[in-house]
């Protein structure tokens, strides 16, 4: 086993003064190649594609009122399009896939950095190449933080704030990875790996620590717990306290987590009582549709040290996290959505790709409007994560025959991501804001977003 990689932050290289408005705005520079790297221990040397010759890529830590631009530059063979996910971005600077950027060419990214604070990650978002790019390397965090939001909640910071990218991957005898170039439904991978690392541990204190989760898997979504190595049986509780618009309204205690591709949730695990001993991160046998391998089952060995932590880490968690801006209730559905395959094998949205140029936008709503959506597996014995750019939602309804309901981390928070499992349906409520424009809503899925499960919604600014 191998110790856990953190990506390394990235300072910026420059800060201007916005001439508009006199502050600040910091210019960060990062550039696509690919690389070569011992990944898989006793294999050959990897092929990678990512930000900066690392994956994942340098992680970008960023203060909330302070603006950014991002040039991204091409150095690599085929284009690109940058998702910064989580963010309100505007239209030019969203990644819609077909913006992209060739190889030799470069991109400014202009990212305002006024949403309450969340983990948000960036990544490859180009036509037709989504999963290849991302599955290959291109993707890395992005954290917005705010240092008053902080000292008021006391959770574990710096060192004790861990970013942790699941990505599920499957390598070649050769060391190299096998392509999802040819895949039309999944690539499900028979590795785990963690910031890149198959299988990894990390050294930790007897202590608490806070760890942004982050599933940048192509295909695979994971259902973790928590055992001590001595009693593998008995699933140890932790506390949800953020997912993918930030902090929780309130902290949710658990001993198992959903999560799904591009679903980011912060978690709280209090090693106190575990010196000296072995605990893992696991993940459910049979999840869903997931197809499981001999060691699919487990993510991440944490080893509790035999020395008592030096730090003071171990405050309790305040009752209430955040003042989450809920949308209006409402009980009427605007618009469902069904997710499903098509006759020739593509994946679709109410009968339509991405690729139907003419018929792909299939929303409208109004700018500041509050609209609720209705999500419909239409089945097959596939689960999708649909992604809605943009907005910030509440999963207000699960319902069909797969999982029970909104899990209680799912109501305590506001999503970008929500799972679809199996046979379900699933209601979200979103106020269509701040921008007006055309965006992308999809499977995060990203064999399936490439063939073909992604539309696009209109928010207009006046009401159609
Ligand atoms: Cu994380 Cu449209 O993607
Ligand atoms: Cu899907």
């Amino acid at each position: 086993q191998f110790p856990l990689p953190i990506p390394p932050p990235l300072p910026p290289s420059a800060t201007y003064t916005n001439e508009t408005t006199g502050k600040s705005i910091d210019f960060y520079e990062l550039d696509i190649r690919s690389f070569e790297k011992q990944v898989y221990p006793n294999l050959g040397t990897t092929t990678l594609v990512g930000y900066n010759g690392i994956a994942p890529g340098p992680t970008l830590y960023m203060t909330r009122g302070r603006e950014a631009v991002v040039r991204f530059v091409n150095k690599y063979d085929r284009p690109s399009s940058i998702h910064l996910h989580g963010s309100y971005s505007r239209t030019p600077f969203d990644g819609w896939a077909e913006d992209v950027t060739g190889p030799g060419q470069y991109k400014d990214y202009y990212y305002p950095n006024v949403q309450p604070v969340r983990t948000l990650w960036y990544h490859d978002h180009a036509i037709g190449i989504t999963a290849v790019n991302a599955y290959f390397g291109q993707a890395g965090f992005y954290i917005l933080s705010d240092s008053t939001v902080q000292d008021k909640l006391k959770l574990p910071s710096g060192d004790y704030d861990v970013p942790l990218m699941l990505a599920s991957k499957q390598f070649l005898p050769s060391g190299k990875l096998l392509s999802p170039e040819n895949e039309r439904d999944s690539l499900f991978g028979d590795v785990n790996t963690v910031n890149g690392q198959p299988w990894p541990y990390m050294n930790v204190e007897n202590r608490k620590y806070k760890f942004r989760l982050v599933d940048a898997s192509i295909s695979r979504s994971y259902s973790l717990y928590l055992v001590a190595d001595s009693n593998p049986k008995t699933r140890l509780p932790f506390t949800v306290v953020g997912a993918d618009a930030g902090y929780l309204d309130h902290p949710v205690p658990t001993t198992n987590l959903v999560i799904a591709m591009a679903e980011r949730y912060e978690i709280v695990i209090d090693f106190d009582k575990y010196k000296g001993q072995n605990m893992t991160l696991m993940n459910d046998r049979n999840f869903q549709t997931n197809p499981d391998y001999p060691a699919t089952d487990k993510v991440l060995r944490f080893v509790v040290g035999t020395s008592t932590s030096s730090s003071n880490g171990n405050g309790d968690i305040p009752s209430l996290l955040s003042d989450l801006v809920i949308p209006n209730p409402q009980t009427t559905v605007d618009k469902t959505f069904e997710f499903g395959k098509g006759s020739g094998g593509q994946w679709l949205i109410n009968g339509i790709g991405f690729e139907d140029v003419k018929n792909r936008v299939i929303a409208y709503p109004s700018q500041g409007k509050t609209q609720r959506w209705r999500l419909v597996n239409k089945g097959g014995g596939w689960s999708h994560p649909i992604h809605i750019h943009l907005i910030d939602f509440q999963v207000v309804a699960r319902t069909g025959s797969g999982r029970q309901g909104v899990t209680p981390y799912e109501a305590a928070a506001l999503k970008d991501v929500v799972y679809l499992g199996t046979n379900e349906q699933v209601d979200v409520i979103a106020n269509f804001a701040p921008w007006s424009g055309v965006y992308m809503f999809h499977c995060h899925n990203l064999v399936h977003e490439d063939h073909d499960m992604m539309a696009a919604f209109n928010v207009s600014q006046v009401d159609l």
